[in-house]
């Protein structure tokens, strides 16, 4: 591991308690550096949100070790586990998982609760989150009052908002139309250009084929790592 790693794989198994006992992922090896954005695909049953589970800090992996942000998660205590998930990571979720009792800016403050901080400033911090995913102007909107679209860039927002160290989607354009799911794509090369860490899970290869850098799993096992050629415009850039 490097000192720009902000996770490193090594050699993770995961096998789920029978019976039948299920193997879900073996031998997975691979590390993602600070400001990298790497799509991990793979089809249905492969292993991905079991990944993703391990990689956010929400299980362990039953052999080899993943370091999150520095911290070795198959050594840590369970209180360390879930303060490395508050602290490190920012989830991004399928289905948006907002409150909906709580509008806009509250919404995205629910990403600062494990900071301490004054309410005024968790709703300050909020506003700047929603103004960087172009929403201020929807603040005072309850999810129910806005589109798919707009509900995935406030879920996005509160993943931001506590400028975690590793931004973890899972099928984050999966309940969204294409125009939708296009404009999140783009957001999420926009943040990637400011220097987030991301990675983002799916099953789609369209989404797949747009990503600088791409881990396929297939039963379990990481069949391949690709980092696409720049394009023109990063070469210049
Ligand atoms: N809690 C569990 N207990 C036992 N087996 C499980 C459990 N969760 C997943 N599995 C098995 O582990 C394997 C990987 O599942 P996983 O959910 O990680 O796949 P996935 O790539 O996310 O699939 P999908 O694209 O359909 O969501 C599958 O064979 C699945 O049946
Ligand atoms: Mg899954």
């Amino acid at each position: 591991m490097t000192g720009s790693d902000v996770l490193r794989l090594d050699a993770v198994g995961k096998e789920y308690p029978g019976p039948p006992v299920t193997r879900a992922l073996s031998e997975v090896t691979f590390s993602v550096r600070t400001g990298e954005y790497v799509g991990v695909v793979g089809p249905s049953g492969s292993g991905k949100s079991t990944l993703l589970n391990l990689v956010g800090a929400l299980d362990r992996p039953s052999e080899g070790r993943i370091v999150i942000d520095g911290h070795d998660t198959s050594t840590v205590s369970d209180r360390q586990l879930s303060a490395v998930r508050c602290r490190s990571i920012g989830f991004v979720f399928q289905s948006f998982n907002l409150v909906d009792g709580l509008d806009a800016v509250d919404n995205v403050a629910l990403g600062l609760l494990y900071a301490g901080e004054s309410t005024a400033s968790r709703r300050r911090r909020a506003m700047t989150a929603l103004e960087r995913v172009g929403l201020s102007h929807r603040s005072d909107h309850r999810p129910s009052r806005l589109s798919g679209g707009e509900r995935q860039r406030v879920a996005i927002a509160r993943a931001l908002v506590s400028d975690p160290a590793l931004l973890l989607a899972d099928e984050p354009t999966g309940n969204l139309d294409t125009q939708n799911g296009d404009a999140v794509l783009e957001l999420f090369d926009e943040l990637h250009r400011e220097g987030a860490t991301i990675v983002l899970i799916t099953h789609d290869p369209q989404v797949a084929g747009r990503l600088p850098r791409t881990v396929a799993i297939r039963d379990g096992h990481v069949c391949s790592d690709v980092t696409a050629a720049p394009t023109a415009a990063e070469v210049s850039a």
